[in-house]
């Protein structure tokens, strides 16, 4: 470490992250938000690909008008958040329960001990293969939040029920059965259409706008007023070549990136394009 001990490091770290504006979520009403850029390397990464972490955290820097964050499998935090102390370091998931019997689960304080400040929750991967359920999504959501991390809780609807017009429905009622009670000013959605992530295809920038929209009022019936600073991220094949046209859309406060974020060369482009619709 340069200075000091590691705890003591992580505290200035995030003294500087707070100071900088990530963090404050809950910002004026009608005032666009400040955009957020998560990337989430799934799991992906290994003790080479920290260079990588830290071109994007160095690239990032240019970038103050933007909020950027990677969260990366929880093996690799506390190394990543040692190499790029500035910068936002998150994790993927998160247990509900604060310790116990859980083989191979990680709790939120575990998250904030190794380094992290945020957390993903809900992604549509670990609603599938882990058989979430919205109750347990939103139990981690409310464990995060009262370890001090921030939160991104995904939402979004299969092809199958995209295509039956049901989209709006289904994911309102996801954000209602999973968004934590109480305080949301260190919460950010990310609706993520589940036929979206992975496969080049996008929604049509009408039926994202429509989307964020409903969610946007769902937040504010939801938290009142503070729900109109929530930011909602739109994840699903975000590229430097598409993210310009999805920023433009009303209510979409930044982008939940997966494969565009393992690069610096992929993800900075997206994050200069949330600089320009800033
Ligand atoms: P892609 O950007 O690879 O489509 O993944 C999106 C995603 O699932 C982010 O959480």
């Amino acid at each position: 470490m340069r200075n000091g001990s590691w705890p003591d490091a992580l505290g200035a770290a995030l003294a500087r992250i707070k100071r900088r504006g990530y963090g404050h979520f809950a910002k004026g009403t009608m005032m666009a938000l400040k955009k957020l850029v998560a990337g989430n390397w799934k799991m992906n990464g290994l003790s080479s690909d920290l260079a990588e972490i830290k071109a994007i955290a160095d690239a990032a820097r240019d970038f103050p008008a933007v909020d950027v964050a990677l969260c990366v499998p929880s093996i690799l935090i506390e190394r990543a958040a040692r190499a790029v102390p500035n910068f936002a370091i998150g994790g993927q998931d998160v247990h509900f329960a604060d310790k116990g019997a859980h083989t191979g689960c990680v709790s939120a304080q575990m998250l904030q001990d190794a380094g992290a400040v945020l957390t993903i929750v809900g992604h549509s991967e670990r609603r599938d293969a882990q058989r979430e359920s919205n109750d347990e999504v939103r139990a981690k959501a409310q464990a995060a939040l009262s370890c001090g991390l921030e939160v991104i809780l995904c939402v979004g609807e299969s092809l199958e029920q995209r295509e039956s017009g049901d989209a709006v429905k289904v994911v309102e009622r996801q954000l209602d059965e999973s968004l934590p009670k109480g305080d949301c000013s260190h919460l950010a959605i990310a609706y993520e259409p589940i036929w979206a992530i992975g496969t080049g295809k996008v929604p049509t920038v009408g039926d994202i706008g429509e989307m964020h929209v409903a969610l946007r009022q769902r937040l504010i019936a939801r938290c009142g007023e503070p729900g109109s600073g929530v930011r909602i991220l739109y994840g699903g094949s975000v590229k430097g070549s598409n993210a310009a046209e999805i920023f433009a859309v009303a209510d979409v406060d930044g982008a939940l990136v997966g494969g565009a974020s393992l690069k610096a060369a992929d993800f900075i482009p997206i994050v200069a394009a949330a600089a320009e619709a800033a």
